[in-house]
């Protein structure tokens, strides 16, 4: 990985340049630095290069049709085929982005996007804001099981968590009521019976989740691909799986996202900030363990 000048990009119909201030690394970036995803790094390599990143906040440089020279904004591109935005400017999609509020900085935005919309997902769409009485997350200390449980925890669920037992004080001050180490094995306990079952590093199935689950209880697994058969399973269960796949975003979901955040609902969760000349330190720290919530890439801005 290095890094390199690029031609500034021109705006196509639809889009505007955004000056990008803060960008996260994310599991995609990592694995197409390690060689992952060849037909999306061949189309990049067209381009003349391959950059990673899909997730920002930035200020507009151009006139789109909503949006003006000056506006703060946040958002993500198309997971697969949008623009890059680990780089200084990023063409976007104005549907792509929401306005930032005022008093939210720029690195907070872009750490709620992506994991905060997913969250939103998990609790207001598939649990139709019902988590009900009791949540698991699994992964609690990670980008998706934080904001989870903040929102489970919003909508009146008592949260058990599995995290790494160095993360524990940690996740109770996000508002777990029980933290389960993950060093200790299996997350499950005798009379589990959970309302809601979150696994973000997808390290369980439903038919592993069903008997801890309660009657008309939702298991949302991060990647559906990984448990088809428990979709099948569930559609003979009283028990429910969500499928979850966030590949675009649209600026209501994120006007939804900063709703919440007002409210207090979702706080971002920063692990680590890095420069972009440091952006091999921050995606091998997207890789190590015992991350506490998002990895921050910080683009120059003089
Ligand atoms: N389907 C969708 O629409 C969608 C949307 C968003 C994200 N995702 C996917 O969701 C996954 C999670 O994303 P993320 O940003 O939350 O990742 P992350 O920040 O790396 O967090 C993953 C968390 O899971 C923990 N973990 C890993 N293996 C575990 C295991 N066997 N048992 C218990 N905990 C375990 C990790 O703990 P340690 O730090 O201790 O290793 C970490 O806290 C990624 O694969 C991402 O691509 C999918």
């Amino acid at each position: 990985m290095a890094l390199a000048e690029l031609p500034l990009p021109t705006p196509g119909p639809g889009q505007v340049l955004v000056r990008i201030e803060a960008s996260v690394v994310n599991e995609m970036d990592v694995q197409v630095r390690d060689g992952g995803w060849p037909r999306q790094v061949k189309r990049f390599l067209r381009a003349g290069s391959v950059v990673t990143g899909f997730e920002f906040a930035g200020t507009v440089q151009s006139c789109g049709r909503r949006l003006r020279p000056g506006d703060r904004v946040a958002g993500y591109v198309h997971v697969l085929n949008g623009p890059r935005v680990h780089a200084e400017f990023a063409c976007v999609a104005e549907a792509d982005m929401a306005r930032i509020p005022d008093d939210v900085p720029s690195a907070d935005a872009a750490a709620l996007v992506v994991m905060g919309l997913t969250a939103i997902e998990i609790v207001e769409r598939l649990a139709r804001r019902r988590p009900g009485r009791t949540a698991l997350v699994i992964g609690a200390g990670g980008g998706v099981g934080v904001y989870a449980l903040q929102l489970a925890r919003h909508y009146g669920a008592r949260v058990t968590a599995v995290c790494g037992e160095a993360s524990a004080d940690w996740i109770r001050e996000q508002g777990a009521a029980e933290v389960r180490p993950r060093e200790q094995g299996s997350p499950w306990r005798p009379g589990d019976a959970f309302d809601l079952v979150v696994d973000a590093p997808a390290a369980s199935s439903f038919a592993e989740a069903r008997p801890r689950m309660a009657t008309g209880g939702l298991y949302v697994s991060t990647n559906p691909f990984a448990d088809l058969w428990g979709f099948g399973l569930a559609a003979l269960s009283r028990r429910r799986a969500g499928y979850l796949m966030m590949l675009t975003t649209d600026p209501h979901r994120l006007g939804r996202l900063f709703e919440l955040h007002r409210q207090g609902a979702l706080a971002p969760v920063i692990d680590s900030r890095f420069d972009l000349s440091q952006a091999d330190a921050a995606f091998d720290r997207f890789a190590a363990r015992g991350k506490r919530g998002r990895v921050i890439l910080e683009m120059p801005q003089s």
